[in-house]
């Protein structure tokens, strides 16, 4: 017999229907109800610690065994993945780890792994999670893996870095949270610890249910505060700012019963107090994003007691006027209070605490939390059927690509799925076709309403044709064909099939009661379909191509007459339209440097340009910008970013650099993609940046002290030659006209000499300083501050290192062996005075470039064999590269 419809639905369904979901309905209840005790048992189970915390689980992936470590008991987490092998860390470091961090969980196989947690709680509760990990070189390959984590379907983090955490306050949409680790093919992924607490929904929201932690601070705290100090175990990192006074307490501060923060008491004994009323203090950090929202958390409690005195604060995040609130301070009192904001064009956040109008005395914070506004409310599979492929997965033993979420991402959506279309995506079909599978049709099946075809075919399936299958209400194909079923088919399948609402195959079974066959054929159809479909869309693009190209014509002539005046005459400005012609509508984004973004232009076939189209942030009147660019148009240095143009009309406005193919400095240190630079390359650079900004400063006039000297604005060019870009700028603008503002730095954190903060003022040592960390980042390889469990700055990190003399410590393992000591030695001696405490005992930038002059000389005599440098770029300066001005004003 051959059942074979056309699958119209059969009539009678509604009544049908209607009876089934309730049915299924009741299933899902049973199954909910079973999973969540079964979540209690396995997860709630403390028979080992009775008073580990409520509401925490504790992985310590790689273990063997659970153990109690600080109160906390830690599970093995075997009952949490299926895949992956246990590795020590190299026994070298191993001894003075925590024991977390003694092991790893790595997955050699499969593109993506996960862990499966189950909170008690259940969903739409706000929780910590926080994963850990720590190399150690595991794999004794000397080469830190790198990969991406993924929390649900959502891409939290990639894991580019050997040692530190990556913690997100989550409310997750399911009962259960899966953390997957993604193979990016740059290593095998591991992971050490995965924790996860349970928070008071009260206090941090999560908008679009993610905030990623980014800093949580404990100012003029000693060392890390943790669980039990913090009942949620959140980490606190101690920020010592020198600069400031420091306040501490003895007394305790008293927790308000209410207070869900429950901030821990030893994290607010301790702040950081200004000493005049009339300064800020202010705080900077660059996010690397200007587009993100950020939630900042601050954390107050007056630790001072005050006779007849009040401290009264605005607390003002941005600069943004809608992100500022006012605080009054009461004796031993916490107070928390939070802002939302986006950072500036440069993507840098900064946040002032002042002393608000009546208040007595200067301001004060204690400690404070930042997070960025993530959106994980990806796509992903309806729990309820997630679940239940989980358990076709468990009955069947399938290894496959079977990890994390069914549908998501689609191109990792396990194989043999066809999910429906939409962000809670419905399993349509699981198509299971010579599988090698064995046992029995597993029952959570039934979960899967939307499903309309079924494939087992070509198994070794054994038992009865479940009855269930009769309740898929959607279901139209059902191929259960060359299998060892038994039994008979469910009559009412039979009906379904000989009614046409179902395609059913059930042939090659040699027990069971049936035998058939199957030819019905689409592909003719859709071959037809397919044909028309390529035409409908290929004509209209010939003819839109044809247009175009009749257009580009007539732009190529436009962008020749600017390039002309550009490159030709004195006068250099253009119009906005004209920005929009030689950048066709700006659609080409490279960059997103200090005061706004930058955007790919060409003049003509040859000419190259990059447009930094202007924040609205100026305020300076047009005729001072005016003046401004056309100075810097006449500044030329071969190790300066020429300025080529500019536009200066109301709401626009822009400059015109040259442009530069290799990127930035610093993209080359720390992306791994980019073929690592030699010792040779990065002196070269050295020497091409120490020039530019000896010119600035000794070969202009007056002196431009180029305030934001870092390695995102050193460029490189085709040949790798360096130049920096962005200087100027701060000239072209005009400062904040908030006078608390104004007595404070601009410039990035990390490469602000740290005296700035003192005197508030930029001179040339305040460069060199900067520079010092260029430097120091050139040899290191790492950024300005270093991310991991502490943060620290480069030059603190570094400084101890070359005291104790182990330089092999800090340089750059990318640099391999290529790098010829004794120029390092040189090299890491000057960055270290660039960066000396007092401005007086730093060198200027010419003393810098003969040093680096002669740290280039040693490594070429030490390698006669190698490539020569030219040796005009170490000797001759040519002060002009393009037009006829030569210099702007000659020493
Ligand atoms: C506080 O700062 C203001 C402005 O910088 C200054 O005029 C004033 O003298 C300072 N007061 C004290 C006590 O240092
Ligand atoms: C299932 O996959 C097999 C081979 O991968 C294919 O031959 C078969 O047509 C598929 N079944 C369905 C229902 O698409
Ligand atoms: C069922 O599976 C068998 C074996 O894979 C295949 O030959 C047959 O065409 C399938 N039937 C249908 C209706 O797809």
């Amino acid at each position: 017999m051959d059942y074979v419809g056309n699958g119209h639905k059969f009539p009678s369904t509604k009544i049908c229907l209607l009876f089934k979901s309730c049915f299924i309905f009741f299933c899902l209840f049973t199954i909910l109800f079973n999973s969540k005790l079964a979540a209690g048992y396995a997860y709630g189970a403390r028979n080992l610690a009775s008073d580990t915390p409520s509401g925490f689980i504790s992985i310590d992936c790689g273990a063997n065994e659970d153990y109690m470590d600080n109160g906390i008991l830690y599970k093995s987490d075997r009952d949490f993945v299926d895949t992956g092998i246990n590795q020590p860390v190299s026994p070298n470091i191993s001894r003075n780890l925590r024991p977390q961090l003694k092991n790893v969980r790595s997955f050699p196989e499969g593109r993506r792994n996960c862990y499966v947690l189950k909170p008690e709680n259940g969903k739409d509760n706000t929780y910590l999670i926080r994963a850990s990990f720590l190399y150690g070189n595991y794999d004794r390959k000397n080469t830190t893996p790198i990969f991406d984590l993924y929390l649900g379907s959502n891409l939290w983090w990639t894991v580019d870095w050997d040692n530190g955490y990556v913690e997100t306050l989550y409310t997750p949409s399911t009962d259960y949270i899966t953390v997957c680790l993604f193979n990016t093919s740059k290593g095998v992924p591991y992971i050490s610890t995965l924790e996860l607490r349970h928070l008071d929904n009260t206090i941090y929201r999560t908008p679009a249910r993610a905030l990623v932690t980014m800093q949580r601070l404990d100012i003029g705290g000693r060392s890390n505060l943790r669980y039990p100090a913090d009942v949620y175990d959140r980490i606190w990192n101690p920020l010592n700012v020198d600069t400031l006074n420091s306040s501490v307490t003895n007394s305790s501060i008293s927790q308000g019963n209410n207070d869900a923060y429950k901030i821990p008491d030893t994290m607010l004994r301790t702040a950081a107090k200004e000493q005049n009323a009339s300064c800020s203090l202010i705080y900077f950090w660059e996010t690397q994003s200007s587009s993100a929202q950020f939630y900042v958390y601050f954390h107050f409690a007056e630790i001072e007691k005050l006779v007849g005195k009040k401290r009264r604060l605005k607390v003002d995040l941005t600069g943004q006027r809608n992100a500022t609130t006012n605080a009054t301070l009461d004796y031993l009192k916490p107070l928390s209070l939070s802002l939302n904001g986006t950072p500036d064009n440069a993507g840098q956040l900064q946040f002032s605490i002042s002393a608000a109008e009546g208040s007595d005395l200067p301001p004060l914070l204690n400690g404070f939390e930042i997070y960025a506004a993530k959106d994980m409310r990806n796509a992903s599979t309806v729990p309820v059927e997630a679940d239940a492929m989980m358990g076709v997965k468990g009955a069947f033993k399938l290894i496959r690509n079977w990890e994390g979420d069914p549908c998501f991402p689609s191109e990792l959506s396990w194989s043999g799925l066809t999910c429906s279309n939409s962000s809670a995506s419905n399993i349509l079909s699981i198509n299971l076709s010579s599988s090698n599978l064995t046992g029995k049709i597993p029952a959570s099946i039934a979960n899967l309403r939307e499903i309309t075809s079924l494939d087992l075919s070509n198994n070794e399936l054994t038992g009865e044709v479940p009855e269930f299958l009769v309740n898929l209400p959607n279901l139209r194909n059902l191929n259960l064909t060359s299998n060892k079923f038994t039994g008979s088919v469910p009559k009412a399948l039979l009906q379904r099939a000989e009614a046409g609402s179902l395609i059913l195959s059930v042939g090659e079974n040699p027990d069971l009661c049936t035998s058939l066959k199957c030819p019905y054929n689409l592909k003719k159809y859709l071959a037809l379909i397919i044909i028309a479909c390529i035409l409908a869309v290929l004509l209209p693009i010939v003819v839109f191509a044809l247009v175009i190209y009749k257009r580009r014509r007539q732009r190529e002539n436009l962008k020749r007459e600017i390039e002309e005046r550009l490159l030709k005459s004195k006068n250099r400005q253009v119009r906005y339209s004209e920005i929009l012609l030689i950048s066709d509508n700006l659609k080409t984004t490279i960059g997103e440097g200090g005061f706004g973004k930058v955007y790919y232009g060409t003049l003509s076939d040859k000419t190259q340009v990059a447009i930094k189209l202007l924040s609205a942030s100026s305020r300076q009147g047009s005729n001072e910008f005016k003046a401004e660019a056309q100075i810097l148009t006449i500044v030329h240095h071969r190790n300066l970013v020429s300025l080529i143009g500019y536009c200066d009309e109301a709401e626009n406005k822009a400059l015109i650099y040259e442009f530069m193919p290799n990127g930035n400095l610093r993209k080359h240190l720390s992306d791994p993609n980019t073929k690592a630079l030699s010792w040779m390359e990065r002196l070269q650079i050295a020497v091409d940046a120490a020039q530019g900004l000896e010119y600035l400063h000794s070969g202009c006039k007056p002196p431009i002290i180029h305030r934001d000297m870092k390695t995102s604005n050193i460029l490189l060019n085709e040949r790798m030659q360096a130049k920096i870009s962005d200087f100027g700028l701060s000239r072209v603008f005009a400062n904040e006209s908030d006078t608390h503002l104004s007595t404070c730095p601009a410039g990035t954190f990390g490469y602000v000499d740290p005296l700035i903060h003192l005197s508030g003022n930029f001179t040339k040592k305040s460069d060199v300083y900067s520079f010092g960390v260029v430097l120091f980042e050139l040899v290191t390889g790492q950024p300005a501050i270093i991310k991991g469990e502490y943060n620290i700055h480069i030059v603190d990190w570094a400084k101890p290192f070359i005291e104790e003399g182990n330089i092999q410590n800090i340089v750059d393992p990318r640099l391999e062996d290529t790098a010829e000591s004794c120029s390092v030695g040189k090299f890491v001696e000057l960055a270290l005075s660039c960066t000396l405490p007092t401005t007086a005992e730093r060198p200027d930038m010419s003393d810098v470039v003969s040093q680096l002059i002669e740290c280039l000389k040693m490594v070429q005599d030490k390698m006669p064999n190698m490539p020569q440098i030219t040796s005009h770029r170490i000797e001759e300066f040519s002060y002009n590269s393009i037009g006829s001005e030569s210099v702007f004003s000659p020493r």
